[in-house]
């Protein structure tokens, strides 16, 4: 494979794996679909702005016309990360959570059918299992039971996904990731939303009690699982990838805290919000055992080198704040 359409690469995960792609392989070529939502930030692939390789295609992926153009020079893979991707703005407006995930994976499916895409690979979440009790930890094979109109969204595009295999031998495959965090992402998740308010010494709110755990695994290493199950992975297959590093959120603020030399009292606990899974965990037998994958980072390790990431890339991440990045998507859709 040398020809990759990849959606949502100017967000978090996708911008990485863009990055990987053209890394890893000098034959690599790369198409970029992406909307550029408030999530969307063409800053996070500013390095590749003279790379011959890779190509910037501005496009909504509930638009057929767009995921077309996008597919014109053909695809050997296409890897969907495009996505409305916050919990809590789905608890405001589940609207565009079900056109972009649910109507967007169903028309890239369509169209990438209609290209004779060799390999389709669906970026799916752990939270499309629901809330998992004290013990044990979710299989591929387990009812998909979400919460949140978010993870409902994506439960739905991983159905489709399915579907497109059972229905029509679509080359599929699904990937179930954890909470991922690394260099990127968009200081509106837990970790960098915390670390950026407390560069700054702004309290931390931490919804309930702050003991919903959550599975953290790098996104280097997620990416490097993404790639491993595109290029061998069975077809119409799920596999998790999990970090195997459960922490409640309460012991990611402190261990924030304490990276940064900040005081407990900086923490303020805020009502909780609806549909708060408790617990996420997945099982990772099934990728290792096939494809020999496994996190490589460790969670002290991977965090320690985010906090420093955070800290020297303070322009990136203030650009957002002050909502001056917007500027760049003016410029991207007058190219
Ligand atoms: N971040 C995580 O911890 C995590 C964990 C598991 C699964 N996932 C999944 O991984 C994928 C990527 O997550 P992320 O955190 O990088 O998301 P993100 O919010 O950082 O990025 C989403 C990207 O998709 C683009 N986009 C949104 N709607 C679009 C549309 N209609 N058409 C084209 N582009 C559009 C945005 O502009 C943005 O660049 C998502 O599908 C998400 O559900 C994320």
């Amino acid at each position: 494979m040398t020809r990759y359409l990849v959606t949502g690469g100017c967000g978090f995960i996708g911008s990485n794996f863009v990055r990987l792609l053209l890394r890893r392989d000098p034959r690599a070529e790369v198409v970029n679909l992406d909307a550029l939502t408030y999530a969307g930030n063409p800053e996070n692939l500013a390095d590749l702005a003279s790379e011959s390789r890779y190509q910037f295609v501005r496009g909504n992926v509930e638009e057929p016309a767009a995921v077309r153009r996008a597919l014109e020079g053909g695809a050997d893979a296409v890897v969907h990360f495009a996505a409305e991707s916050h919990v809590d703005r789905s608890l405001e407006d589940p609207a565009p959570f079900v056109r972009t995930n649910v109507l967007g994976t169903q028309v890239l499916l369509t169209e990438c059918r209609r290209a004779g895409v060799g390999r389709f690979l669906l970026v799916s979440t752990d939270e499309v299992y629901g809330s998992l009790g004290p013990d044990g930890a979710f299989r591929e094979t387990d009812p998909i039971q979400p919460s949140s109109p978010y993870s409902a969204s994506k439960a739905a595009a991983d159905l489709l996904t399915r579907a497109a295999f059972v229905s029509f031998g679509a080359p599929v495959l699904l990937v179930r990731c954890s909470n991922n965090y690394g260099p990127y992402q968009f200081p509106e998740k837990l970790i960098p939303f915390f670390l950026t308010r407390l560069f700054e010494d702004k309290p931390v709110p931490l919804y309930g009690d702050g003991q919903n755990v959550r599975d953290w695994l790098h996104v280097e290493d997620c990416c490097e699982g993404i790639l491993r199950v595109l290029e061998a992975g069975r077809l119409g297959e799920v596999y998790n990838l999990g970090g195997g590093n459960e922490r409640s959120n309460l012991q990611i603020t402190r261990t924030l805290l304490s990276l940064l030399g900040k005081p407990e009292s900086l923490i303020t606990f805020v009502k909780d919000r609806p549909g708060h899974d408790r617990r996420y965990a997945l099982d990772g037998t099934k990728a290792a055992g096939e494809l020999g994958w496994r996190p490589r980072l460790g969670f002290d390790d991977g965090l320690a080198r985010t906090v420093d990431w955070y800290r020297a890339n303070e322009e990136w991440w203030k650009r957002i704040l002050r909502g001056e990045y917007r500027s760049t998507h003016q410029a991207s859709e007058h190219p």
